[in-house]
């Protein structure tokens, strides 16, 4: 039997950082080794133009970081395919015909679309591709059938509105499409080294790649339980997102032992920090050696993206066939 299939997508934006290795590429990776999907992973690089429309110069070269992390991190071209969305230009027909059908209340009260525009407020998005932007991801879903959309709870509203797209689809047309769902992935609770939301805007990331002096210097700065003055002073640990990374990285016991300690101010925030610090850099390092094999062999990166648009160009074309037809287009 066919093995179901998956897709997902990331905006190339710049650097991966931890939000996106917990939230996301760990994830992608287990579903890639469990066997049991046929997974399909991609840069949503016409997706990133929508907030970036005025300097689409960083684009090219996120992608190709982006794939780096990728692969530093466990996803494999043998069992995923890996491709660029710009490069399958089926994606913008099926945009075009799926923006035919959609009803503009939809997208209007999409909360994400409300959500975005006041987050990056400093940039004008009122354009129709910024409304239109679930609509190219609800093609980017369908045109490979997709079963399951392993997304994060953010995301949740695209994939409803996609599976509203698809339907409708199929009713004025042809039962084509599967009604895809979003696979959850329960996502740690991970902020940024201010404390805020970790994300690229707020320069509070700490990047995959972030090493040696850099990694020690972010985490070592990193917010703590804000009420926990004095090394005399009990911490709570609950509160705290050093100790958030602690349960990512460090030994259940080690786990323990921490939270013990800084609840009766057995232990200090700066050593609890070079503890963090060291798992952190041991986790990462074999990450680390593997990005810079890439960073040197940028051409094996370059055909791990071919092949993969090959791959994805071929279900495409087939998926397109069949719209065209339904469509009496
Ligand atoms: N909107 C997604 C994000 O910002 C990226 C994306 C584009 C996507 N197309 C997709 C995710 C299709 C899943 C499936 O993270
Ligand atoms: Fe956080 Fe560790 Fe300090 Fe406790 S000791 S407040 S867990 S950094």
């Amino acid at each position: 039997m066919a093995l179901k299939r998956i897709l997902s997508g990331m905006r190339p934006t710049g650097k991966l950082h931890l939000g996106h290795l917990h939230g996301a590429l760990n994830n992608w990776v287990d579903l890639q080794e469990s066997g049991k999907y046929d997974c399909f992973y991609f840069v949503a690089d016409w997706h990133a133009i929508t907030s970036e429309y005025s300097s689409t110069e960083g684009i090219k070269d996120s992608t190709i970081n982006m794939v780096i992390d990728w692969l530093s991190v466990g996803l494999d071209p043998q069992k995923s395919t890996l491709f660029v969305q710009s490069a399958v230009k089926e994606h913008a027909e099926l945009f075009l015909l799926l923006s035919m059908i959609t009803p503009l209340a939809w997208l209007e009260r999409n909360p994400t679309y409300k959500e975005m525009k006041t987050e990056l407020a400093t940039k004008d998005l009122s354009t129709f591709g910024f409304l239109g932007y679930p609509v190219l991801q609800a093609a980017d879903i369908i045109m490979y059938k997709a079963y399951g959309v392993p997304v994060g709870i953010d995301q949740v509203p695209h994939v409803e509105l996609t599976r509203e797209i698809a339907r409708r689809f199929n009713f004025l047309y042809k039962e084509i499409f599967p009604i895809p769902e979003p696979l959850l992935t329960s996502v740690p609770k991970l902020l940024g080294i201010d404390g805020r939301k970790m994300s690229k805007s707020y320069d509070n990331s700490i990047y995959i790649s972030d090493r040696g002096k850099v990694l020690q210097q972010k985490i070592s700065s990193m917010f703590t339980d804000p009420q926990r003055m004095r090394k005399s002073d009990p911490g709570n640990p609950e509160i705290c997102n050093v100790f958030a990374f602690h349960g990512l990285y460090s030994q259940p016991v080690k786990v323990k032992e921490i939270d013990a300690a800084c609840r009766k101010a057995g232990i200090g925030c700066t050593d609890c920090k070079k503890m963090l610090a060291q798992r952190v850099a041991e986790e990462l390092n074999s990450v680390h050696e593997r990005i810079d094999y890439y960073v040197n062999h940028i051409a094996e990166i370059n055909e791990i993206i071919e092949e993969g648009n090959r791959k994805a160009t071929k279900i495409a074309r087939q998926t397109m066939d069949e719209v065209r037809t339904a469509v009496k287009i």
